[in-house]
């Protein structure tokens, strides 16, 4: 059954038994992420799901820069170290520790244990393909042993991640997607090993959001004002410490610093493409564009209120980018 048609089956029964009874049929995760910011109904999961193989061209380098800036913030890795990679997606922080180990003085036979979940099984796939074109190649020497997940950040139990066993734990940009962030950062504070450190990461500023709402507003004026899939308070560092302290961590043990990111593409039409694309399920739903020429107008309008922005940068030969901010909270137990 195709994602379309499962979102339909899902959104027709919302609200009643019938729904546990279609997630269980369809093998989809009983506490699927369920957004309700979203004015088109659409769960996050899916979303993703349906993103898994465009995610990392679509991104353009946001995530990764900062988990390359969680890595020179991590404790040294050593045979002892256990990572969780959570709410991995296509396995971009696996990727930097790699590197990091790699790259840097630690001992060249250092091999460490990863554990890497996912809720939209498409991601896994992705991260699995990955581990399967590296396997039998010292490209990933420095990773022990790797096993994937297809699980929400809500449910990854003890079957999954013993209690007090991670020495480092990720979830770069995804609790602000979890139904029950709370329940999640519950089971990041239970598997955290005592000494092990815990980073959390959430957009401050997305950079281009303006754009994008200025775009709707223009193409589409007696339509709902653009919103993200998930709540806004997730930008307010503050916030996100106090659920990472409600969820078990001790106040003086949990610390926010921002970050600075940058969204990069070749030209402001590759950007202006790449992000038509990203958001078209989010502004239009299911049935996409209702022509070609509609899509192309909404594009070309984007083009112009990025190059507007105060966040958009004309970089000479490194092409096009868009400042970001993030929050990176750091956990310790
Ligand atoms: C913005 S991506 C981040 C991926 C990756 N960590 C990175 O650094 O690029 C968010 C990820 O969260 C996943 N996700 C959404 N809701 C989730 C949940 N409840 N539990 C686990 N993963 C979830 C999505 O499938 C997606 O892969």
């Amino acid at each position: 059954m195709f994602l379309s048609e499962q979102w339909y089956l899902l959104k027709q029964y919302r609200g009643t038994q019938k729904v546990n009874e279609i997630k269980r049929l369809l093998q989809l995760p009983a506490k699927m992420s369920v957004n309700y910011y979203n004015p088109m109904d659409i769960t996050a999961v899916a979303a993703f799901a349906n993103y898994a193989n465009k995610y990392e061209k679509g991104t353009g380098g946001a995530t990764r820069y900062i988990a390359q800036r969680l890595m020179s913030m991590s404790p040294a890795f050593t045979n002892d170290s256990t990572v969780l990679d959570n709410a991995c997606g296509t396995g971009i922080v696996t990727e930097e520790i790699h590197k990091r180990i790699s790259f840097t003085s630690s001992p060249a036979n250092t091999k460490i244990t990863v554990v890497a979940a996912d809720a939209a099984a498409p991601m896994i796939d992705n991260l699995n393909s990955k581990i399967k074109h590296v396997e039998g190649t010292a490209a990933w020497l420095n990773i022990g042993s790797i096993s994937t997940h297809v699980v929400p950040a809500e449910s990854l139990d003890s079957t999954i991640v013993p209690s007090d066993s991670i020495t480092h734990s990720y979830m770069n940009f995804g609790l602000f997607f979890c139904s029950d962030a709370i329940k999640a950062a519950e089971h990041i504070y239970r598997s955290l090993a005592p000494g092990g450190t815990a980073f959390v990461t959430t957009w401050k500023d997305l950079g281009y959001l303006n754009a994008v709402r200025k775009t709707e507003k223009a193409c589409n004026p007696g339509g709902e004002n653009f919103n993200m899939p998930f709540s806004a308070q997730w930008e307010d560092g503050e916030y996100v410490k106090d659920l990472l302290v409600r969820s078990g961590f001790a106040k003086e043990n949990v610390k926010v610093v921002q970050e600075e990111s940058f969204m990069r593409f070749e030209a402001v039409q590759e950007m202006a493409r790449t992000l038509t694309e990203s958001f078209t399920m989010l502004i239009r739903g299911q049935k996409g564009w209702q022509s070609d020429e509609v899509k192309n107008e909404w594009e070309s309008k984007l083009s112009e209120n990025l190059v507007e922005d105060e966040h958009f940068i004309q970089d000479g030969e490194n092409g096009v980018a868009i400042r970001m901010m993030a929050n990176i909270a750091v956990c310790t137990k």
